[in-house]
């Protein structure tokens, strides 16, 4: 194989992890262990806050600065590395913009009917523009960086999907210009129980939060649901104490606290056992989180860093679009 080849060859193989979050508010630990800390591992080439998408429905300048906020030192405090990873906000990088608005061109309405974001909505009246195009936007946002997977829930798989067909369309009417982006969906991502047994969430208020203090820490475990079984009889390894015990502990603390639930154990016991290994994980995260949060100015600095590079990627990819549309650069 020649020198040309294998460089091609290389090329071609190039993974670009590129995913996005919309600023929800400071994370419970359902959002750590199920999205975010399988994020991070990922080691994305591009993360990036979705402001702009949020704008859809948060439309509260003080609160979305809060939630922006919020999220960027989330990351920062759960191990996103920014000299690995690309960290931006989506509103610091026009070209994702211009982007999209070359795009409508050659995008159908019919597509986006399809989207079920919208759909869920209901009533036409009450849909606005922002969130009838979510799909498009979020397609120019993962089309501007010639990325080829995107890690994403099983409910933006769709969104996917419509990216897909937007850079195929835009192929087909201007040649080959854009990578089509494969979804990466992570299969065996557990499920992260809250308080009540149920899936963790903050609209079914179970949830634990990730960098709450060592004594509201204590009291929310304090507060997960039990049954009325004595500390001598066995107790169920499904049991929301176990699986989140489980995700907190070492390997052998985990096996050690399985025999317990096997032979018997007190709830309360467990409770504190679980307190001890959470907040012995969640610390170092809380005082990041804290640090962040009373320095802010790095966390600016940080995003600026990550948008003057994002701009540089997504120029590359908007003066070919230019190019291929007759609008040059
Ligand atoms: N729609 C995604 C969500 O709600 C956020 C998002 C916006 C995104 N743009 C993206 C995710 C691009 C992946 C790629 O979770």
């Amino acid at each position: 194989m020649t020198c040309d080849c294998y460089f091609v060859v290389l090329v071609y193989s190039m993974k670009t992890i590129l995913t996005g979050v919309k600023p929800t508010g400071v994370p419970h630990v359902g959002n750590f262990f199920g999205a975010i800390k399988p994020a991070i591992n990922l080691g994305a080439n591009f993360l990036f806050i979705a402001d702009y998408h949020a704008l859809t429905t948060v439309k509260d300048a003080e609160l979305m600065k809060t939630l922006t906020r919020d999220l960027a030192c989330s990351y920062l405090a759960c191990g996103l590395n920014p000299s690995k990873t690309v960290f931006y906000r989506q509103s610091d990088v026009p070209q994702i913009f211009e982007l999209f608005t070359i795009l409508q061109n050659t995008t159908t309405k019919g597509l986006l009917n399809r989207a079920h974001a919208f759909k869920a909505h209901g009533q036409e009246e009450t849909v606005n523009m922002g969130l009838f195009n979510y799909p498009m936007l979020m397609s120019a946002d993962i089309l501007a960086f010639n990325t080829t997977h995107v890690p994403v829930g099983q409910d933006q798989k769709q969104h996917i999907e419509i990216a897909q067909s937007i850079a195929r369309a835009f192929n087909a009417v201007y040649g080959e210009t854009l990578v089509v982006p494969s979804p990466l969906i992570e299969k065996d991502v557990a499920t992260i129980p809250g308080l009540d047994g149920r899936k963790m969430s903050k609209s079914y208020n179970n949830q634990i939060p990730l960098f709450a203090a060592p004594g509201e820490l204590k009291k929310t475990i304090m507060r997960i649901t039990t049954d009325s079984s004595l500390p001598a009889e066995p107790k169920p390894t499904e049991h929301v104490l176990f699986q989140l015990y489980s995700l907190f502990a070492k390997k052998d603390e985990t096996a050690k606290m399985k025999k317990r639930f096997q032979t018997g154990v007190g709830w309360g016991e467990v409770k504190t056992a679980l307190f001890e290994v959470a907040n012995r994980e969640l610390t170092p995260m809380r005082e990041k989180f804290d640090y962040y949060q009373q320095n802010y100015h790095l966390v600016e600095k940080i995003l600026a860093d990550g948008a003057k590079n994002a701009q540089i990627q997504a120029t590359k990819t908007l003066d070919l679009v230019k190019k291929a549309v007759g609008i040059c650069p």
